[in-house]
């Protein structure tokens, strides 16, 4: 497990400058510890050069299923170990690279890419040969919403599709009512390769979809029990 590799365990926080040689080695990636939320501009610049930041502080004990802000126990235990993996890496990095593109485009592609980041990098689900698996940090860090992604019947579980992933609004206030699933990261970082710039420019006037839509166009692989079926 990328966690055992870095030295993470229930006891211990690594320093940074021990993580930074085995990530730098592994996939380029370094560590920096900043105070908390970064402008959208200073985070893109971040992760275009392959510089991940981790928040100082850490939560209490009783603070361990929700957070409204990030803490060090969610960067550092939810983001950090994936970024040993090569292709997830790079996609983090083009990430990055498109989203300085999008700061100098305008808010509204801003908005487009935040919302790649949260159904993807905060709250993506995965499907391996032995089942749904979680790969995203926001969910990691949250051991209520862990057992709530895979196992409720509540939520939508959805195949990811790009277009309709930015057309998608998400609720920050609740467990996710929609989760997203990649096939593997290859096929993430391939939807991510091209310039986001026409896409941005398709969607602009098209309506938005609420959190808990579910398409006639949809991969679908749980419809949820609060699923609303949009034709939008
Ligand atoms: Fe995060």
């Amino acid at each position: 497990m990328n966690q055992e590799r870095f030295g993470m365990s229930e006891h211990a926080i690594p320093k940074f400058d021990e993580l930074n040689v085995t990530l730098k080695k592994a996939t380029g990636w370094e560590l920096i510890g900043v105070e908390g939320l970064l402008p959208d501009d200073v985070f893109f610049g971040h992760l275009s050069q392959r510089r991940f930041p981790v928040t100082w502080w850490i939560r209490k004990k009783e603070q361990l299923d929700y957070l409204s802000e990030p803490d060090l126990f969610h960067d550092l235990f939810g983001h950090v170990p994936l970024l040993l993996e090569p292709v997830f890496a790079d996609y983090m990095h083009a990430y990055g690279c498109g989203g300085v593109k999008a700061a100098k485009i305008g808010a509204d592609a801003l908005k487009r890419l935040t919302r790649l980041y949260w159904y993807t990098v905060e709250f993506g689900l995965i499907r391996r040969p032995e089942g749904l698996r979680i790969y995203g940090a926001g969910i990691v860090s949250s051991k209520g919403e862990s057992i709530y992604c895979l196992e409720s019947n509540n939520p939508n579980r959805i195949g990811f599709d790009l277009e309709r992933v930015m057309r998608t609004q998400f609720r920050i206030d609740t467990y996710q009512q929609t989760y997203f699933v990649i096939d593997d990261f290859e096929s993430l970082f391939a939807a991510t390769r091209p310039d986001f710039a026409p896409l941005y420019a398709k969607v602009e006037n098209l309506p938005d979809f609420a959190a808990v839509d579910v398409l006639p166009t949809d991969l679908v692989l749980n419809a949820g029990k609060h699923a609303a079926v949009s034709i939008a």
